[in-house]
């Protein structure tokens, strides 16, 4: 069953929310059989799979073309679309982009900061939208943690309480102190999703190549269940091993 913005909202305080990135249409089917119930497909796609040094330089048709590769392996679940960078800068092109992200296959789409007139020109014009704020990756000058301060800390909660009020079905929480996640976890009615913002948000979210130990540079706050990079290593390693001794094919 997929599930709709409406579902995720009767979620809140009830089931924490699961929530991966995947790019790619293998990885997509094996989310799905897992039972994920909402993928993202972010603009990190960029950096842990183009080769890029930031997400900026990530286009509307890099989106277009991973939205649509995840929706084939993916078809029952529901799956959020990143706006890229200067593609949602103001209400009518923002609408104009994300609906080629619908078009791809999209139920939703993220977008970071508080683009509260974006967020409700959008809502008017039917797109469901997930928030994204504390570290905003398209903007921010460095990875560093956000909202430590107290001022910092307040501009953060004001920030998730106006992307609420616009009218966002969901909010990502990136890398900013747990106790201030849990504020705004508890201040705001629709679900907070965390990365690096401690275990007291409505649900998780993991970069996917992170939390399969692809690559080999992690984030601090993201955790590795399985190494695969590893596996293909061996696994190739191997398979040059036979070739160059002629044991494969036998
Ligand atoms: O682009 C992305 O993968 C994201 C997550 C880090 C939340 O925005």
């Amino acid at each position: 069953m997929k599930y709709s913005a409406k579902a995720f909202l009767d979620l809140k305080g009830k089931t924490p929310v699961t929530m991966l990135t995947a790019y790619t249409t293998p990885v997509a089917k094996s989310l799905e059989q897992a039972g994920i119930p909402i993928i993202l497909v972010g603009d990190s796609v960029g950096m842990v799979e183009m080769g890029m040094d930031s997400t900026r330089t990530v286009t509307i048709e890099h989106m277009c073309y991973h939205v649509s590769a995840v929706r084939r392996g993916a078809p029952n679940t529901h799956i959020i679309g990143d706006m890229p960078y200067n593609t949602d800068n103001n209400p009518a092109t923002a609408l104009k982009n994300a609906r080629l992200l619908l078009d791809a296959g999209a139920d939703s789409i993220k977008l970071e900061g508080p683009k509260y007139d974006v967020i409700s020109y959008l809502r008017k014009n039917a797109v469901e939208v997930v928030g994204h704020s504390g570290l905003t990756p398209q903007t921010a000058s460095s990875f560093k943690q956000v909202g430590k301060s107290k001022a910092d800390a307040e501009r953060v909660l004001e920030e998730a309480r106006g992307i609420a009020a616009a009218g966002a079905f969901m909010l990502v929480l990136e890398h900013i102190p747990k106790e201030l996640a849990k504020s705004i976890t508890d201040a705001i009615p629709i679900p907070t999703i965390g990365i690096g913002a401690g275990n007291l948000c409505d649900g998780q979210v993991l970069v996917i190549n992170d939390a399969i130990g692809m690559g080999d540079r992690w984030p601090p706050f993201s955790k590795q269940y399985a190494y695969v990079g590893k596996s293909i290593v061996e696994a190739v390693a191997q398979f040059r091993a036979e070739v160059e001794q002629r044991k494969f094919p036998e």
